[in-house]
């Protein structure tokens, strides 16, 4: 009989904690568990410092496996009882320790009941179960669970869960589990109970339980065989004007999946709650998804535009797991970009489907390029599935994310729209209900395409990005065009000497008349593009060459059309070039990319001293663009020789340039100074240059937007409104005080956030002296307006932490005493810390090192509440190697400061320890 002596004294406030030899998990140690549970009910009794949590398991022992043991997991757990088949376990009957609690000598058969009691309220960790602003929810991805009860906590365990849930009726009026609502009562103590089903087999990490406040927005939904599924979203009170979009969003994402994947929903009722503390974006759990309020909540007076298609993108995402993740889930955590990114591939898909295909992929290629690339060469490096991790947290990445959906993307192409559906059909009938690996995947495309993907599967082992170095020979007399790809990849940590992979290299021939198409002779065995004029190149070996015949004059090459693989692309592109591409391609990625490798080349000669972006060229870019402005508003924005309507996004997209961190990527060692001085001198040329053409566009872009009449969050207004602000940002920046009034006119009449919030930035960036008093009033104005909604408050910090002006790390600081912050909610934190050291790179990287001394306080200060989010925010620390000085050593020696800390995470600590080794 167990009691209050032998509890374990770990409380659940307390995260993980490692020391200095922490545990290294292989995928090569892989063992099926040792029991199955069949069925698991669990029973809550919720009180703030003292929940009481009761489970019966249905355990099974596996005959498959040779342990006799089950080792349960448990973190910061109080065992009361334990008790096997009815009979209460004796103290010496099993073993208790830190991270679970042993038992052997077990039957093949048996029911084992646990009595816990955790402490939600002092769990910062947003792990387990916690309080979120007074309303109980959980997280259980990937290892919480261990957190609530002592259970096996992995994915190939699944169980059928029953959850029943009492607490205080008053306070707790809600309460809500996986599956179907069976029945409620009322006990006479003023609380109430509820008990809930899911009938779907599932792993500990789908489990969710919520308690709280709330109320819903409603709605229902027709599956495809005819059943009704009621749809029900979650949120406080004053939130229920905001659940709009996201309901429009999940019936469009439903409709979706079952035209494109023929992928029904499967019970009744499709929850959705917003909860204010939140680790990540939003959780697929088994019929009750759990969404950080920045990704459910979007009403245009509040959320911008981007949050609005955040918004969709993560309903979509989420709701998609349904099958890619919950029917069909892993096996292990090393197989977690099997459910991660196909879900990004589907979820990307639908986004495209819904908006602009052209501007999506855009926005997905530069994510992909700027911070994915760089993980990939950086000392957290690691293949879409890793072999190994001290802490599965920080295995939440863009490589699994957003690599894994390119991997996905590459297979899709390979094999064809036709042949990938028949793939993802027979997988889903294959696996229902099972948990899986990588593998599984890869065999069932194959076996229902009849493709061989040998080769395609080292694309899951090998870590680092592929580079393509490409290089051209033309012979004027044939009219031969050689084209010659050698395909290499550097080494990245455990992984010094890489294999070819199989790179789909999509490409065409471009020339004054625009498309050539050609015979190639090289072209036998490489897949057809479904477009007529462009070649699919089916990159195999280290070196390989293709040739084109008969061209009437020296074309250029128009390469990776589409991003068609996640790869550096290499090709001396002169400015001339560059400038054919903008002018007659007919591919939108390829035509911004020349605008990135345009302004790329500029930089880099301003970098290296010389004068290029008030160079002749430089005028001429410039010149393109406004030339390109000039078009869309002699037709109304509405370019009818590329996709019609969306070119003003496009157009936005060129115009803003490449983004900080993309440039950074391309340096081997990073002047930091003079790369801030080359963006600057390039952002002011464009702005003074393009002052007249830019004016016309926004008046005339505010005007038609006027004529639209209410806001939409139609991809098309965005794209209007997207233009008119980035053009907005540059008149800003052109040095005329007698533009101030456009902003401050915008801000004041604004009727959406999109536009209040875009003129609040351009005003607070503004480098006129008598902008500043304005940028000021207009900051005070809105926190008055925005004080009681906590996203909009995000948005107010995050636009002072990037700002340009030069005391950002102050107000940063003096921020972080606001009323309005709080270090313990991870969305304040990302807006005000990540917002500086994420979106303020130039001052975050201040030669005297006071960025780097505010992030390593920060991580230090976090890691012992929320050791997930200090990691997360660590990640701009990890690329120093890749600075010159003095920021190289500086960045080492905050990481070493945080590394002597005592008892760090596993978390904090994988991440500190690989960037800091040899
Ligand atoms: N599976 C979630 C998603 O991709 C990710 C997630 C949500 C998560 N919360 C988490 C991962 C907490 C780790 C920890 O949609
Ligand atoms: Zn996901």
């Amino acid at each position: 009989m167990t009691d209050e002596t032998n509890v374990s004294s770990v409380s659940s406030s307390v995260p993980s904690s490692v020391s200095k030899e922490t545990n290294v998990t292989y995928l090569k140690d892989y063992q099926p568990p040792a029991f199955f549970i069949d069925t698991t009910d669990l029973s809550f009794d919720l009180q703030a410092d003292k929940t009481v949590v009761h489970s019966r398991l249905a355990i099974r022992k596996n005959p498959q496996s040779s342990s006799d043991m089950l080792a349960l997991d448990g973190e910061g757990l109080q065992l009361q009882s334990i008790a096997i088949d009815g009979k209460l376990l004796e103290e010496s009957s099993y073993q208790l320790n830190d991270s679970g609690l042993c038992l052997s000598a077990l039957p093949k058969k048996f029911v084992l009941e646990i009595e816990t009691v955790i402490d939600p309220a002092k769990n910062l960790t947003l792990e387990g179960l916690y309080l979120s602003d007074g309303m109980y929810c959980t997280q259980c991805e990937a290892e919480g669970f261990r957190r609530i009860t002592y259970y096996l906590d992995r994915p190939d365990v699944m169980s059928v869960f029953t959850t029943k849930i009492t607490a205080d009726a008053a306070a707790y009026p809600v309460l809500l589990s996986n599956g179907n609502f069976l029945e409620s009562g009322e006990c006479d103590d003023g609380r109430h109970w509820a008990l809930w089903s899911d009938p779907f087999r599932k792993p500990a990490y789908l489990f969710a339980l919520v308690a709280g406040n709330l109320q819903s927005v409603d709605d229902s939904f027709k599956t495809m065989s005819g059943r009704n599924v009621a749809l029900k979203i979650y949120v406080e009170t004053k939130d229920l004007d905001k659940c709009d979009h996201a309901m429009q969003s999940l019936k469009n994402s439903m409709k979706w999946d079952e035209e494109v994947y023929g992928r029904e929903y499967d019970l009744d009722l499709f929850m959705i709650v917003a909860v204010d503390f939140f680790n990540m974006g939003a959780m697929e759990n088994k019929g009750l998804n759990i969404f950080n309020t920045s990704c459910v909540l979007a009403n245009p007076l509040t959320q911008s535009d981007m949050a609005f298609q955040r918004v969709e993108a993560v309903v979509a995402h989420e709701y998609f797991h349904n099958w890619s993740g919950n029917r069909v889930t892993c096996r292990d955590w090393f197989q977690l970009s099997l459910k991660e990114g196909f879900t990004v591939f589907r979820d990307a898909s639908f986004s495209a489907d819904m908006n602009s295909p052209t501007v999506k992929r855009v926005e997905d290629v530069s994510l992909l390029r700027s911070a994915q690339f760089a993980e990939d060469g950086g000392p957290m490096a690691h293949p879409i599935r890793p072999e190994s991790y001290m802490e599965i947290s920080n295995f939440y990445t863009l490589t699994i994310y957003e690599k894994g959906a390119e991997v996905i993307r590459m297979m899709h192409q390979l094999l064809g729209a036709e042949k990938f559906r028949a793939g993802s059909d027979l997988y889903f009938k294959r696996h229902d209900g099972q948990a899986v690996t990588c593998e599984d995947f890869v065999l069932a495309m194959e076996a229902a395409s009849g493709v061989d993907l040998t080769q395609f599967r080292l694309w899951y082992s090998q870590s680092g990005t592929p580079v393509l170095d490409v290089a051209e020979s033309w012979d004027a007399v044939t009219g031969d065009y050689t084209l010659t790809i050698d395909q290499s990849c550097p080494p990245t940590p455990g992984q010094n000497d890489k294999a070819p992979l199989i790179i789909p290299m999509q490409m065409a021939l471009v020339s004054d008349a625009g498309l050539q198409a050609v015979p190639c002779e090289s072209l036998k065995n490489t897949v057809a593009a479904s477009d007529s004029n462009d070649y699919m190149l089916s990159v195999t070996q280290a070196k390989q060459s293709w040739c084109f015949k008969g061209l009437a004059s020296k074309p250029v090459p128009s390469l990776l059309r589409g991003f068609s693989a996640p790869v550096k692309l290499n090709f001396a592109y002169s400015l001339e070039d560059l400038l054919q591409l903008l002018a007659n391609d007919n591919d939108g990625f390829v035509r911004w990319d020349a605008t990135q490798r345009y302004a790329m080349q500029m930089i880099e000669a301003h970098v290296d001293g010389s004068q290029l972006i008030d160079s002749v060229l430089g005028a001429k870019a410039v010149k393109a663009l406004g030339q390109a402005l000039t078009v869309l508003i002699e037709q109304g924005f509405k370019d009818e020789r590329w996709q019609p309507n969306y070119d003003a996004a496009l157009l936005a997209e060129k115009l803003r340039l490449p983004g900080y961190q993309y440039v950074l990527e391309q340096f081997e060692s990073i002047d930091i100074r003079a790369i801030e001085s080359a963006i600057d001198t390039l952002q002011q040329a464009l702005a003074s240059q393009l002052k007249t053409v830019l004016l016309t566009a926004y008046s005339n872009l505010a005007k038609q937007l006027a004529a639209l009449g209410e806001y939409s969050p139609h991809a098309d207004h965005i794209a209007l409104r997207s233009l008119k602000n980035t053009c907005l940002a540059y008149l800003m920046r052109a040095q005329d005080s007698t533009l101030l009034s456009l902003a401050v006119d915008q801000y004041q009449s604004a009727n959406n956030m999109t536009d209040q919030a875009s003129a609040l930035a351009a005003l607070v960036n503004c480098p006129l002296a008598d902008a500043e008093s304005q940028a000021q009033n207009c900051l005070d104005q809105f926190y008055t307006q925005w004080s009681h909604e906590s996203l909009v408050v995000n948005q107010w910090l995050r636009v002072q932490a990037a700002s340009d002006k030069p005391n950002a790390l102050q107000r940063v600081e003096h921020l972080m005493q606001h009323d309005a912050y709080d270090n313990t909610n991870p969305n304040k934190v990302r807006s005000l810390i990540g917002g500086f050291c994420m979106g303020n790179i130039a001052q975050f990287h201040a030669d005297d090192g006071s960025g780097y001394d505010l992030l390593a306080d920060e991580v230090i200060r976090l890691d012992s509440l929320n050791p997930q989010l200090a990691s997360r925010l660590l990640t701009p620390l990890t690329q120093w190697r890749r600075f010159a000085t003095p920021q190289s050593e500086l960045m080492r020696a905050a990481l070493k400061r945080i590394a002597d800390v005592d008892s760090l995470s596993a978390d904090v600590f994988e991440v500190v320890s690989k960037s800091c080794a040899d």
